[in-house]
């Protein structure tokens, strides 16, 4: 449980600097070789991704990231999935329904295929070894570092509370910690969070350099990018939880048609693929297309010059058809409320076992174990 995954060949990043600054180009290029390295060899790789409580995943979340945690829990790759409750309070003074939208990830995981046997779905807050990480790391970065956060800049910029508090300037060190508590080595996320993971790498690797005594306490991850195409919302900005444009897994097959039929199209009858000059007809095409396993030009080309009616029908059938079995599963979960807790309540032992054998090493190499 509690060896070092590295992700195989770590020469090869040792000897490019280029590996460590992890830029997106960079990640790019690295990606082709991880994907090849997971299909390969599945069981050398631990992966932690998560999100935040605040809201339903809806299909944008899904066709970027979650069907990818169940296609590598399913190649044979370690899953952990952290619902990650502190983070909420980056940009907002409370929390609000938190249980509530804690349960709603971990019903969404289930639904879609994440199996709690194999996999570990856990909370921030359960796990308090992970949490004391946070101050040795914060002891391994200066002040200009999480300054110069781009993501951490832009949650400023758009945040509802009036003062930066510290947890929102120093949360990418305690993302470091909810990823090298159990020295995942492969992180799927979104280009927004490759700053974070450029963090992790730094932190692990000064941690190693000032503790580790010659030999590496923890790997130095990957960030895995998501190549799925952006989704736009009914409104036909960015579909977000925050924006109500989205079509949540949760949602049923009439509000699914009610939604996408009020979706925003053009006034062109001739339907076709062209995200630049018409994103809402190109985004609606692209959904149809993820779910019927086709490309967005096929789509279109069935649909021709019947208009955004026929569109609709067609992304709304595809939807609700790729949905029903996930929708079904979600149902059924919902209803066993005992299942759920014990989801949750597992997981969060089976984190706490493993961060507490990290924090020991921890110790150990800072020679703070009494
Ligand atoms: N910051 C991520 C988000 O806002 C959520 C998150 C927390 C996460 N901890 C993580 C993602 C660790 C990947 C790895 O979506």
């Amino acid at each position: 449980m509690n060896t070092i995954h590295q992700t195989p060949g770590p020469d090869a990043a040792a000897s490019d600097p280029s590996a460590d600054t992890l830029g997106t180009s960079a990640a790019q290029a690295r990606n082709a070789v991880l994907e090849e390295l997971v299909l390969k060899e599945p069981g050398q790789f631990r992966v932690l991704t998560g999100d935040r409580p605040t809201g339903r995943l809806h299909l944008g979340h899904y066709f970027g990231t979650l069907h990818n945690r169940v296609r590598l829990q399913d190649l044979g790759v370690e899953l952990f999935v952290i619902i990650a409750d502190y983070q909420v309070l980056t940009d907002r003074d409370v929390a609000d329904n938190l249980t509530g939208h804690v349960e709603e990830l971990v019903l969404d995981h289930l639904a879609i295929g994440v199996d709690p046997a194999r996999s570990t779905i856990f909370t921030h807050s359960a796990v308090p070894a992970l949490n004391q990480l946070m101050l040795p790391f914060l002891s391994l970065v200066s002040v200009a570092e999480l300054n110069r956060n781009p993501t951490v800049k832009d949650e400023i910029a758009h945040s509802r509370q009036s003062a930066v508090s510290g947890l929102m300037f120093t949360y990418p060190v305690h993302q470091a910690a909810d990823i090298l508590f159990c020295k995942a080595n492969l992180v799927p996320v979104g280009q927004d969070q490759l700053p974070h993971l450029e963090l992790t790498r730094t932190i692990a690797r000064r941690f190693n350099d000032r503790y580790g005594n010659g030999s590496a306490v923890f790997p130095q991850p990957d960030a895995l990018l998501s190549n799925a195409p952006l989704l736009l919302g009914t409104d036909g900005t960015k579909m977000s939880k925050s924006r109500g444009n989205a079509i949540t897994l949760a949602a049923d097959a009439d509000e699914t048609a009610r939604l996408i039929k009020g979706a925003k199209t053009d006034s062109e009858r001739h339907i076709t693929y062209d995200p630049a000059t018409r994103p809402e007809v190109s985004s609606l095409l692209l959904l149809a297309a993820l779910c019927l396993d086709r490309t967005p030009q096929q789509v279109a080309a069935d649909i021709d010059s019947a208009g955004a009616a026929a569109l609709k029908r067609t992304v709304t059938e595809a939807v609700n058809e790729y949905l029903a079995p996930m929708r079904a599963r979600r149902t059924e979960y919902a209803q066993d409320r005992t299942f759920l807790r014990r989801t949750l309540r597992e997981g969060n032992e089976r984190a706490r076992a493993t961060a507490d054998a990290t924090l020991t090493e921890v110790r150990a190499a800072m020679n703070s174990h009494y």
